[in-house]
C-alpha cells in the first residue's frame, strides 16, 4: 500500500499524540485552510510570509501578538517540533565546555544539543515512583539538595533545564526552583512539551503553573503534543533580560530549514490562539471537564488509573495486576485501541483535544477483557531506580565519545568502558545510557534488568570507546 493510502484508511480509537486527534480537536483557523484547494497554503518564504528569524513579514507580525498575548518578551514558531526548538535553546544557554545542570529524565533532543554544541550535561537524579517505574519532578527540597551538592563539588554551570511536566503528566511547583536558579544568575530553560496549555489563563481550572507564567527564561512548547496544532508544530519563548534574544535568533537558524512549511507556522498561531481566544478558552474548559469525568469514571468502574497533574492525560497501571505496558499495548493495538506511551509498568492515553464519546465503556470492557485474557502475567513491581547519583558528571567529553573511534561488545562485557552511543527507548525517549558514561557494574547490571522490560528498545551490544 502506497502511503498517502496508508494515512487515509488508518482506523481505530485514537488515544495518541497529535493532541487534536485525526483532525478532530485541530484549531479551527487551520481546519478552514485545510478545506480549501488541496496545496495552496504550500508556499515558500515569500516577503509577505517571512519566516520565524525574520523581522519583516506576517509570521513575525504573528509571533508578537503571540508574545503579547502570552506575555512573554518574544516568541518563535517551530517547524521541527519541539526537537528543534529545545536544540536551539540549549545552543544558545551555553558554550563549548561550558556545563548546564539538568534532570535525568531529560528528553534525549536536550542530550543531541550537547553533543551538538560541545556542551557538558550535569545530570542530577530525581524522585523514582518504584510501583511503576517513572521519575517525578523534583520539589524545591530536592532541588536544593542538588544545588548543595553542586556546591559543595564546585560544579560551575552556565544553565539549568527543566522538564515539567513529564510525558505522563506529573508536574511539580516549578516557580520556587526558577526562583532558586536565579538567585545563582543563570537562566533557566523549561522543556514544558506537554504543557502548553496550562499557559492558557482558565480561571477557576486547576492546573499546573505554566512555566511561562513563573519566570522561566526560556519555555519550549510541542504544539501538536499539547495544544491543537499539527505534528511538528512548536513554540519557543523568552523572557527577562539574563538571554540576547540575537543568540536565539543564530542558534534557530543554525537548525532550521531554510524553507519552513508556511502551513505549520500557521498551525502554530492557529493552536495558540486557540489557547488564548474566549471561545478556545471556553472549549478547553469542557475539554477538561470532560476528560477528568472519563478518569473519575473510569476509577469509579475499577480501572487501576494512577494519579498525574495534566487531566488530559490518564496513566493505566497495568503492572498492578503484572501486566507489562508495553505487552498491553500490542494486545489493544490488535484491537484498534491506540495509546500513546506503552512502558514497562503503565500504559499512558493521551485525550488530547478531540471529543470521546462512549470511552468509558469502551475502555471497561477491553479491561476486562485484558483481565480474563491469557497475555503473560509476572510479577512486575517495583521498578529499580537507575543507580545514579545526587549528580552525575560524565567521564569523557559528550562529543568527543560520540565521534570516538569505537567498537561494538556485549552488554555484560561492558564493565569499565566508556559508552559511545545514547541510548534511550523511544517513547519515551529518555536516555538510559549517554555518550561519555562510564559504565560501572551498578550501570550495567541495570541495563541488564531493563532490557527484560525492553528487549527490542535496549540492544544485548554496545558501542563502547576503543
Ligand atoms: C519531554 C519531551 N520534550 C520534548 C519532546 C520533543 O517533542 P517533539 O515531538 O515536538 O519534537 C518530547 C517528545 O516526546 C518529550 O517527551
Amino acid at each position: 500500500m502506497r502511503l498517502p493510502q496508508l494515512l487515509a484508511a488508518r482506523t481505530g480509537k485514537n488515544l495518541f499524540l497529535p493532541a487534536h486527534g485525526r483532525g478532530n480537536g485541530l484549531s479551527m483557523g487551520i481546519r478552514r485552510l485545510l478545506r480549501n484547494k488541496p496545496g495552496v497554503w504550500d508556499l515558500p518564504e515569500l516577503p509577505e510570509i517571512g519566516s520565524p528569524t525574520c523581522s519583516i513579514g506576517a509570521v513575525s507580525k504573528s509571533q508578537c501578538e503571540a508574545a503579547e498575548a502570552f506575555g512573554a518578551r518574544k516568541c518563535w514558531y517551530g517547524v521541527n517540533g519541539a526537537t528543534g526548538l529545545l536544540q536551539s535553546a540549549v545552543l544558545a544557554i551555553a558554550k563549548p565546555q561550558q556545563a548546564i545542570l539538568m534532570p535525568r529524565n531529560v528528553h534525549r533532543s536536550i542530550i543531541q544539543a550537547c553533543i551538538l554544541g560541545d556542551i557538558s550535561p550535569v545530570l542530577f537524579d530525581l524522585p523514582f515512583l518504584e510501583d511503576r517505574g517513572h521519575f517525578f519532578p523534583p520539589s524545591l527540597a530536592w532541588f536544593k539538595k542538588v544545588l548543595k551538592k553542586l556546591e559543595e563539588e564546585k560544579i560551575v554551570i552556565a544553565a539549568v533545564v527543566l522538564t515539567n511536566p513529564t510525558y505522563q503528566g506529573y508536574s511539580e511547583e516549578i516557580e520556587p526552583l526558577i526562583k532558586a536558579i536565579h538567585k545563582l544568575g543563570v537562566p533557566v530553560l523549561v522543556d514544558e512539551a506537554h504543557g502548553t496549555y496550562f499557559a492558557s489563563s482558565l480561571g477557576d481550572i486547576d492546573l499546573p503553573k505554566s512555566a511561562l507564567n513563573a519566570g522561566a527564561d526560556l519555555v519550549v512548547h510541542s504544539l501538536h503534543k499539547s495544544a491543537p496544532g499539527l505534528v511538528q508544530s512548536a513554540s519557543l519563548w523568552l523572557q527577562g533580560d539574563l538571554i540576547d534574544q540575537d543568540v536565539i535568533d543564530r542558534s534557530i537558524s543554525l537548525l532550521q530549514t531554510t524553507s519552513p512549511s508556511a502551513l505549520l507556522m500557521a498551525s502554530c498561531e492557529s493552536a495558540l490562539h486557540d489557547l488564548c481566544s474566549t471561545e478556545g478558552r471556553r472549549n478547553l474548559k469542557n475539554k477538561i471537564d470532560n476528560a477528568k469525568d472519563i478518569s473519575f469514571q473510569l476509577r469509579q468502574k475499577g480501572l487501576p488509573l494512577l494519579e498525574n497533574q495534566d487531566p488530559l492525560k490518564f496513566i493505566l497501571h497495568t503492572s498492578s495486576v503484572g501486566i507489562s505496558g508495553i505487552a498491553a499495548d500490542h494486545w489493544l493495538m490488535n484491537r484498534g485501541i491506540i495509546a500513546e506511551l506503552p512502558e514497562p509498568g503503565t500504559l499512558t492515553f493521551c485525550l488530547g483535544f478531540a471529543k470521546h464519546k462512549g470511552l468509558v465503556n469502551l475502555l471497561k470492557l477491553t479491561w476486562d477483557k485484558i483481565l480474563s485474557s491469557n497475555l503473560e502475567r509476572n510479577c512486575l513491581p517495583p521498578f529499580t531506580r537507575p543507580p545514579s547519583p545526587l549528580i552525575k558528571t560524565l567521564n569523557t567529553s559528550l562529543l568527543l565519545a560520540f565521534k570516538a573511534d569505537s567498537e561494538i561488545v556485549p552488554l555484560n562485557s561492558a564493565f569499565g568502558r566508556i559508552s559511545s552511543e545514547l541510548i534511550s527507548p523511544y517513547p519515551p525517549g529518555i536516555a538510559v545510557l549517554l555518550p561519555g558514561e562510564k559504565l560501572n557494574s551498578d550501570l550495567v547490571s541495570w541495563m541488564i534488568g531493563q532490557r527484560s522490560y525492553w528487549p527490542e528498545q535496549i540492544p544485548s551490544k554496545i558501542k563502547v570507546v576503543l
